[in-house]
């Protein structure tokens, strides 16, 4: 599994030579001492047109993530520009991840609801969206909340996936739910390119952000938010 931020120095930066700089530098990641700002030297594993590659790729979703998140905020009757104090492309924790499922032998899990064998638990992501694109091999399932069915997610190369995760399910009070999802045991290698759009790490989650009532409580900042969410997943029970 490969996973890549996308954080660059400063404003100026992002429209000069260093457009392609897709990695945390050391003095931001020192300075900003947080768990998730983390330096990484990505031209050891990329050449350089693969990562110019990556960094259109990561623009374009993070771009049409803030498309989708503004038409939310105007839902509510707001001012759309209000997503720029969720997610500061200095400080977001989007991720890109490339997440390859190798054959397995056995699946992880038999579903305790259906007894489908699983290759990946049920489980909701944490941020706002997952856009995701899968490979022919398919195998994503999601679930009707109401029926509690669940249905294959089919591939379609000209098509991306969005799934609603559990930030945008506090911030709307529940009216967004997030996608429980899932994935089919693979007998076969499979690929997923999951692009996890994520507020800031210390935006305040603050529940008269969408809202109209105002609440007194102050919000829990996202990357506590994201901490518990996370210990719901056996890999971080460490
Ligand atoms: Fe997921």
């Amino acid at each position: 599994m490969l996973q890549i931020h996308q954080r660059i120095d400063d404003k100026k930066k992002l429209y000069s030579n260093n457009k392609y700089d897709l990695k945390v530098t050391r003095d931001f990641s020192k300075k900003t001492r947080n768990q998730y700002i983390e330096h990484l030297s990505i031209e050891r594993s990329f050449n350089k047109q693969s990562i110019e590659k990556l960094a259109d790729y990561f623009e374009n979703l993070f771009n049409l993530s803030e498309t989708l998140f503004k038409s939310i905020i105007k839902i509510y009757k707001k001012d759309p520009n209000l997503s720029k104090k969720v997610f500061s492309r200095l400080k977001t924790l989007s991720t890109l991840r490339f997440n390859y499922y190798p054959n397995q032998s056995k699946p992880v899990e038999i579903s305790k609801q259906d007894g489908v064998a699983l290759g990946c638990e049920t489980h909701v992501d944490s941020g706002i969206f997952t856009v995701l694109y899968q490979n022919k091999k398919g195998g994503l399932q999601v679930q009707n909340r109401k029926t509690k069915k669940w249905h294959d997610v089919p591939f379609n190369k000209n098509a991306l996936v969005v799934n609603t995760g559990r930030a945008l399910e506090y911030l709307s009070k529940g009216k967004f739910k997030a996608t429980n999802h899932r994935v089919l045991w693979n007998k076969q290698k499979r690929l997923s390119v999951p692009f996890f759009f994520e507020p800031s790490y210390d935006f305040k989650m603050n529940l008269s952000f969408l809202n109209k009532r105002r609440f007194s409580n102050g919000g829990i900042r996202y990357d506590k938010f994201l901490n518990k969410s996370l210990k719901k997943f056996v890999e971080y029970q460490r």
